[in-house]
């Protein structure tokens, strides 16, 4: 039997367990849901009641950017990304509470059924062009492209400037992956910088020429005295573009992987398309796109029979919460007929994922345009071929042939 220690190792430090992570969560969620790692002041969460009430807990927030935390032995001190200080992702009330409130006024429910047209069109146009390719990596061809439109379009960056940031925010996402190297940081850092230049650039073209878009709605709001900062504005459009694609190509990609791989699922799903709602949400739980989430406490905390102490980090695995068998039934089964079901991928509490919303519409907009397109939809590859990364995880290539 394995010590909770060695099953965190193999689930955060080895390809295999960051390709199948699965088996190892059950594993930790019998022997010991919640483990103290003796490799570094961390605890580990894998039960769902766990992760929704530290989530939920003020005693519990993100950690002060002056102490880098390091999450594994040899390991990189998890240092914040430069711009990142002033993003709401890292924030604490009342600085989370007053910048949250400005975006949130702005990213309306309104603003993102506005999109749902778009949405569509915009997957018409692409499957036009993989149905005459015929044979296409998903991943490069759907699952990239139209997130990023989408996120485009929502913020106001020009198309012909979206594509070169995909690079910029997958070497900045590697900064929240807990086996960072040094040198991974570094590049990290520079990608942010980048970032932050472009829109630095963006508002003030913006400035100049406003449109009707988020970063126009936002930069009115800065203007209007409104306590949001110039900083603040670009850690806000960073966080927005890079959290609007990167998570939702995941889903995507996971869409068509896990349904591929089981044509029961597929065939119920053609069978009666009313259930592309809960084939999302079924997906968001089988494979979350963000696996875990992390906290530090701010005072001692009494989880059960363990004290958390002041200082110490908590590790919240959502995706090993999303299949707790004391929340839901045949947890590792995947059942587009589920109703309620009790999903962690979008965290909870104050830090609530803001694009939930728009994450699932394009989700269900994908399914259902690839559904009515394509009558076959082949893999071509055997095995998934997952990136290798864990916080983050989703697939690098997803070969198909469409007929
Ligand atoms: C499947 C897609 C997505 C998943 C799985 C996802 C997941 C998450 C999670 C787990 C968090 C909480 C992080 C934490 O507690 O530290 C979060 C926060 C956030 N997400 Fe998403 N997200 C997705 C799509 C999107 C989209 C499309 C947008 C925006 C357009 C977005 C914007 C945000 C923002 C702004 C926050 C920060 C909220 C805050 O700190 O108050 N996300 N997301």
């Amino acid at each position: 039997m394995s010590t909770p220690d060695e099953l965190i190792l193999e689930i955060m430090t080895t390809p295999e367990g960051r390709r199948n992570p699965y088996p190892l969560y059950a594993q930790l969620q019998e022997q010991a849901p919640i483990a103290r790692s003796e490799l570094a002041d961390i605890w580990f969460l894998a039960r769902y009641d766990d992760c929704h009430n530290v989530l939920r807990d003020p005693r519990f927030g993100k950690s002060d950017p002056d102490k880098p935390m390091t999450l594994l032995p040899g390991g990189a001190p998890r240092s914040r990304l430069k711009f990142a200080r002033d993003s709401m992702l890292l924030l604490n009330p009342p600085d989370h509470t007053r910048l949250r409130g400005l975006v949130a006024r702005e990213f309306t429910p309104r603003r993102v059924e506005r999109l749902r047209d778009n949405v569509e069109t915009m997957c018409d146009d692409i499957l036009d062009a993989i149905a005459e390719a015929g044979e296409v990596d998903l991943m490069d061809t759907l699952a990239f492209p139209l997130p990023v439109r989408v996120i485009g379009e929502l913020l106001g960056v020009p198309e012909d400037e979206r594509d070169a940031f995909r690079p910029l925010t997958l070497a900045a996402a590697k900064s929240i992956e807990p086996d960072v190297t040094e040198e991974e940081m570094v590049t990290a850092n520079a990608a942010g910088q980048q970032q932050a230049d472009y829109f630095t650039d963006l508002i003030a073209r913006r400035q100049e020429d406003p449109g009707d878009d988020l970063l126009s709605a936002l930069i009115e709001l800065r203007d209007g005295g409104d306590r949001l900062s110039q900083s603040e504005l670009i850690a806000t459009a960073i966080l927005i573009f890079a959290a609007g694609f990167e998570t939702t190509t995941n889903l995507i990609g996971n869409t068509v992987n896990t349904l591929l791989r089981r044509p029961d699922q597929l065939a119920k799903l053609r069978q009666d398309p009313e259930l592309i709602p809960s084939a999302i949400d079924e997906v968001l739980r089988f494979e979350s796109p963000v696996q875990l989430d992390l906290r530090v406490a701010f005072e001692d905390v009494q989880l059960h029979s363990h004290t958390i102490r002041e200082g110490d980090a908590v590790i919240t695995l959502l995706a090993a919460a999303n299949r707790d068998p004391s929340k839901i039934d045949h947890p590792n089964e995947f059942d587009i007929t589920r109703s309620q079901i009790p999903l962690m991928s979008f965290a909870t509490g104050i830090h609530y994922c803001l694009g939930a919303n728009l994450a699932r519409m394009e989700g269900q907009a994908v399914l259902n345009k690839l559904l009515n397109r394509f009558n076959t939809i082949e893999l071509l590859d055997t095995e998934p071929a997952w990136r290798d990364r864990l916080t983050l995880r989703g697939l690098d290539q997803l070969n198909v042939a469409v007929g």
